[in-house]
């Protein structure tokens, strides 16, 4: 069997990746350079089939017409929803530049819903407020509840059309970097079972979340944080890996997403007795809290034993009632997910009770980048050449909680910021190619495919998916989360000894799947060991046996794997330079009490 490079392959950019933030960039990058080679590898059959599609929501953007909103409030909803972590230069750029890139997809054919006047319409999501707190805010447009699919239907077209080249398919496997300056990567096309190098001038990670990492998810099967375990193979380190958000309302039994919109639209939590216990969580915002408040909220009602335990398949949960909604709001806002609860678990919203309960949802860890998406190393020097966008990176946006609809509003800017970040790049750069030797990524793939043991990729991936929802979840402690690190030790000891049935390359999901196994753990690794060390309560990172938040905990946490799989733990600042500007409204940026 031949794991030695096939063929190499030259481009300009290439991009790891193929959903909202890898076209977004690619599309900045043709408007700004149109002659540009550009390569996307994607894991998945089609673009397409790219997680961004799944989003339903909408996207955090003001309107500088609205005569309610402004943006220094959405800069403020998002500091305070992030538990004051986010990096606030990066809040400031990515909430003033959100109405422009509602304007580009828009003028590129985005098909937003509008109200009856013929204005983009707009809905409320957890902490979206007005004057700073005051009350709910109509921020968030969409298209119905599919809003990812109509993003990724325009700029899939803006790319297709300038002439993006994709590999579908194909995974990246190891980072060419040299000098602190990425030169490309190796990938395997699952198709041709062939080991390709890519030389590329500048290198985009788009790879999208890391959800598997959780058996219950509402992610897609792709999700399984590939580009955080890329940066950590290569000695980089990741930022925040223990803010892991949990949807407050995940279908019961799939775990997918029941929106957020359905609360936006009027929904209400109700416990076993049907008692609407929101207002106890959060006197004002009630259903509106921010997420990490609610998965909470709905936790703690489990927990006090007012969950509702359905004997069919033994998970408690609590229920989000619809039934006093008009059809109307069932049949133009709410299509997808009434659709989703009548398919999976036979319920019609309109009628009946539907039982939610948190669902791994989005990582606002990552690959730490600046505030233009360069990925940094631990010591903030940048990697030339190497940029991260999308989920899969933190500039931080989000710090350790992200708001409703700030995600796609996220890839969408960081996709376009990065993309100018490139054009600019490549003008520096010399016509010829730097070629490199890879290092790491032949003994791996020799060991995947000669290891002769009897432990199950399956069973393993499961057992640690299983570790995780259990240990480290919305609520973890030292106790707990040491647990899941003791289980992941073992799974990785079990995991030299599996065995790939097939030789061959082509199309082979064993192999694709102990290389996934691998990067879940390094991920699961890196969460444990951030969590374990950050004894306070932050956002989605809440410690039963550490309850409150911590000024001495006020930064971002750095971990690295070394080739010994031990751990190290370093930090970065927050940028505080809305805060330190002084002046009007400033004082809103301080590591302010949050409560809602
Ligand atoms: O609830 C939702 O529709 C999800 C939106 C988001 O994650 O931003």
């Amino acid at each position: 069997m031949k794991i030695d490079i096939d063929s190499t392959l030259r481009c300009d950019v290439l991009i790891i990746g193929a959903g909202g933030a890898a076209l977004r960039c690619a599309a900045e990058i043709f408007e700004k350079r149109p002659d540009t080679s550009i390569i996307s590898i994607t894991k998945v059959t089609h673009p397409q089939k790219s997680h961004t599609s799944t989003a339903q929501g909408g996207l955090a953007a003001v309107d500088p017409k609205d005569p309610l909103d402004a943006t220094i409030y959405h800069m403020f909803d998002t500091w305070k929803g992030s538990d004051c972590t986010a990096d606030q230069n990066v809040v400031k750029t990515i909430c003033e530049s959100a109405w422009e890139q509602i304007l580009w997809l828009e003028n590129r054919g985005m098909h937003f819903s509008r109200n009856r006047d013929g204005r983009l319409s707009k809905r409320t999501f957890g902490g979206h407020t007005r004057n700073f707190g005051e009350s709910s805010i109509y921020r968030a447009v969409f298209e119905a509840d599919r809003t990812g699919k109509g993003i990724m239907d325009t700029s899939w077209g803006e790319t297709l059309k300038k002439g993006i080249r994709f590999l579908n398919q194909t995974i990246g496997i190891e980072l060419l970097i040299e000098n602190k300056q990425c030169h490309g990567v190796i990938a395997l096309k699952q198709k041709e079972g062939a080991f390709i190098k890519i030389l590329s001038k500048a290198t985009v990670i788009a790879t999208g979340g890391s959800g598997q990492v959780y058996r219950v998810t509402t992610n897609c099967r792709q999700n399984t944080g590939d580009g955080l375990a890329l940066v950590l193979q290569s000695g980089l380190p990741v930022m925040d890996p223990e803010a892991v958000q949990f949807h407050p309302t995940g279908i019961v039994g799939p775990g997918i997403l029941a929106s957020e919109t359905l609360r936006s639209v009027g929904g209400i939590l109700r416990n076993r007795d049907l008692e609407p216990f929101m207002i106890e969580y959060a006197p004002k915002m009630k259903e509106l809290a921010p997420r990490d408040l609610v998965a909470r909220a709905i936790e703690s009602e489990i927990r006090g034993g007012r969950g509702i335990v359905n004997p069919d398949h033994d998970i408690a949960h609590v229920w989000i009632d619809l039934t006093h909604l008009p059809d109307e709001v069932h049949e133009k806002q709410i299509p997808e997910v009434s659709s989703f609860f009548k398919r999976y678990v036979n319920l019609d919203t309109k009628t009946d009770l539907c039982p939610v309960r948190p669902s791994n949802h989005y990582h606002m860890g990552g690959i730490p980048t600046n505030a233009w998406g360069e990925v940094e190393d631990k010591n903030r020097e940048i990697i030339g050449g190497l940029y991260g966008a999308g989920e899969c990176a933190a500039a931080s946006f989000h710090g350790f909680n992200r708001l409703g609809t700030n995600s796609i509003l996220e890839l969408i800017t960081m996709g376009s910021l990065v993309g100018n970040k490139v054009v600019d790049y490549l003008k520096t750069m010399p016509s010829a190619h730097h070629d490199l030797i890879p290092q790491s990524y032949q003994p791996r793939f020799h060991n995947y495919l000669n290891s002769s043991g009897k432990e199950s990729i399956g069973t393993l991936r499961s057992r640690l998916r299983t570790v995780m929802t259990e240990q480290v979840s919305v609520f973890r402690t030292e106790d707990s989360i040491s647990k899941a690190i003791d289980t992941i030790e073992d799974i990785n000891d079990r995991a030299l000894h599996t065995s790939i049935t097939s030789s061959h390359l082509a199309m082979n999901q064993e192999l694709v799947q102990r290389w996934e196994l691998e990067n879940l753990l390094l991920v699961a690794k890196s969460i444990c060991y951030a969590a374990r060390y950050r004894k306070e309560s932050r956002g989605a990172h809440f410690r039963d046996d550490f309850s409150v938040r911590l000024d001495e905990f006020n930064h971002h946490s750095l971990v690295g794997i070394d080739d010994n799989g031990d751990c190290h733990l370093s930090r970065r600042e927050i940028d505080m330079s809305l805060f330190e500007a002084g002046g009007e409204h400033s004082e809103k940026f301080d590591f302010i009490e949050r409560s809602y």
